[in-house]
């Protein structure tokens, strides 16, 4: 099977171990027919036979070392489990921590893609959860169904060794549990599957509830937000409830079954003694070894219930365990040589899914150009720039870079030569040092302080309680819009790459502050070529070349005096954005 073949592979390392730990289950288990055993001949020699009460005093050195030997083989059977469970415990504790390394490299390395469609509180369910789950499987469940299989095999060799007629009487009763454990096998395993996903829900919504609880608090909805919280915490717990009510159906049929034997035994057994068939040292084996027989089959609910949820997490780990990003490479961070840093679209089309977003897009940017790109929102600026580092792929045409398609160069190498402010700003929960030489962290401090100067970062970090030390919240809390801007500005400056995109990283910050801004961009020293989205027109007026995007489309390309005189797009925005301040002037003045 597919799952357990997983588990194997997973095992490597410590599969001796684990081998050894079922080795142990099944001698410790086996062990459990030696007392019995011991017993019956106590009885049958000192207590029912005929020669009883001379064998009492006569053979006392047989009765003291079968004594002996039960307490021998009691210690011997808790010894034995006790390194027993440290072996399984050792084994899949080991097994838990590979596969969770494993499964957060390969979280990592999945492409934006994949994060488009899979939502963080899943992740983290498979991350925990499901893998716990896994991991208790293995030591616990395994386990169970080992030495249940094991007692239970000892206990009916003994009892055919002992008698096979009462021992087939007893086994009669096992295929009616065999198949009323199947049928309850059957109902319930899709119950936990949905169990499984309902639990899922849960955890991302409260997951996203706390990351956006800014947002709930601003909108006061925080009943509203508990109310669905309550919603899917009910449905996880009728869920549950529903899979236990399952059981019930098929307990009381399992537990008669269970009970029978003890019924049987007391019948057949009862008259085999007074046929003179068995002794009463073998009917009291049987006796005390019945357990054995239907411990197990009570057990089967518990484990049945237990395997079920365990397919429903493999399930859930294996699919990121095999996913397969379509876009993927080493993530060295600069390796590899610098580009000259030209970039050109040539007749591109991209769809998120089946949504066409851009279409025959095309244009150049030559090293060390300024190229500024302009339109109204959703026009498709983001999914350019996303295309230069390869977040997603073209669906027609090419991106290349001096000269060479994307798709051919190494992905931690184009990466490597790509410097990033993305429209959605994301800081680290760190020092605003951290911060800055994220994608540096040998970065001088003389060096971050330089950049948070070009970025206009510098004055507001020193009015901060520490300065650069200055720890700031998750996603930036503590900083205001522009602020935040400004660090991831200096952020994707300080990486000195030779491609520097900018997405909308002024749009909250004063004009003054702007300029100061602009003025630093044409003065980062090396050839650096900057893809600038921007909305205002003073912003991209000294850029080399606008191109005006609209539904996909590039509609307008050209220097902010010829966009003017087109009196096209452009022209207007130009006129409204300085309308509005001409009237501001008179205004004021
Ligand atoms: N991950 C995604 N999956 C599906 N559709 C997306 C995704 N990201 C963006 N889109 C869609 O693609 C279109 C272009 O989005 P894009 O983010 O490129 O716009 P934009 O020009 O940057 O807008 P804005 O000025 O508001 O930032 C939009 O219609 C948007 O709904
Ligand atoms: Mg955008």
């Amino acid at each position: 099977m597919f799952e357990v073949k997983w588990l194997w592979k997973n095992l490597e390392g410590n599969r001796a171990r684990y081998i050894l730990a079922l080795c142990l289950s099944v001698i410790g288990s086996s062990l459990t027919i030696a007392n019995p055993y011991l017993s019956q001949r106590i009885v049958d020699t000192f207590i029912a036979g005929d020669d009883a009460v001379q064998n009492l005093t006569g053979r006392r050195g047989l009765l003291i070392a079968l004594c002996l030997g039960m307490i021998g083989f009691s210690l011997l059977r808790t010894g034995l489990g006790y390194v027993t469970m440290m072996q399984y415990e050792r084994a899949s504790q080991n097994m838990l921590y590979n596969v969770r390394i494993f499964l957060y490299n390969k979280i990592q390395g999945q492409d934006r893609e994949y994060f488009d469609h899979n939502r963080t509180g899943d992740q983290m369910t498979r991350m925990t959860g499901d893998l716990e789950m896994v991991r208790h499987s293995l030591a616990w469940i395994v386990k169970t169904i080992i030495e249940s299989l094991a007692v239970f095999l000892a206990a009916v060799s003994y009892f055919f060794y002992i008698d096979a007629a009462l021992t087939w009487w007893l086994l009669l009763l096992a295929p009616p549990i065999f198949v009323t454990s199947y049928m309850f096998a059957r109902r319930v395993r899709p119950m936990y599957i949905g169990l499984r996903e309902r639990l899922s829900q849960l955890n991302s919504s409260t997951q996203e509830n706390i990351a956006a609880n800014r947002v709930v608090k601003a909108f006061a909805r925080e009943e509203y937000e508990i109310e669905k919280f309550r919603e899917r915490n009910a449905n996880y717990q009728q869920a549950n409830k529903a899979a236990a009510m399952v059981w019930l159906d098929y307990f009381p049929y399992l537990e008669t079954f269970a009970q029978a034997f003890n019924v049987v035994l007391m019948i057949a057994g009862g008259i085999l003694v007074m046929n003179d068939r068995i002794t009463f040292g073998e009917f009291a084996a049987f006796s005390a070894l019945i357990w054995a027989i239907s411990n197990p089959m009570r057990n089967i609910g518990m484990i049945i219930n237990d395997i079920q949820r365990f397919f429903a997490s493999l399930t859930k780990v294996v699919e990121i365990y095999y996913a397969q990003p379509k876009i993927a490479g080493e993530r060295k961070a600069d390796a590899g040589k610098r580009y000259g840093g030209s970039i050109r679209f040539d007749h591109v089309t991209f769809k998120y899914d089946s949504a066409t977003v851009l279409s025959d897009v095309s244009f150049t940017v030559h090293p060390g150009e300024t190229v500024a790109i302009m339109g109204p929102t959703g026009a498709g600026k983001t999914t350019i720039v996303n295309l230069i580092p390869r977040f997603y792929d073209v669906a027609e045409g090419r991106v290349l870079i001096d000269g060479v398609d994307v798709r051919e160069l190494d992905l931690g190498e184009l990466r490597g030569n790509v410097g990033i402010a993305t429209q959605d700003v994301l800081l680290f929960s760190d020092t605003i040092d951290g911060n800055v030489a994220f994608g540096d962290p040998e970065l001088p401090e003389d060096d971050t302080v330089r950049y948070a100067k070009l970025a206009a970062a510098d004055d507001f970090i020193r009015k901060m309680p520490e300065g650069y030390d200055t720890i700031i919240g998750e996603r930036g809390v503590g900083l205001s819009g522009g602020q935040k801007q400004r660090l991831a500005l200096a952020r994707a400056m300080a990486v000195r790459r030779p491609i520097l995109i900018l997405d909308d990283t002024t749009s909250a910050v004063d004009l003054e502050t702007e300029a100061h801004i602009q003025s630093s961009l044409n003065n980062l020293g090396a050839l650096c070529t900057k893809i600038i989205i921007a909305q205002r027109t003073s912003t991209t007026a000294a850029a080399d070349r606008i191109i005006i995007l609209d539904g996909g489309r590039v509609i307008e390309e050209g220097t902010h005096a010829e966009l003017l005189e087109r009196r096209g797009y452009y022209y207007e925005v130009f006129m409204l954005q300085n309308e509005g301040i001409e009237r501001q002037v008179a205004a004021h003045g």
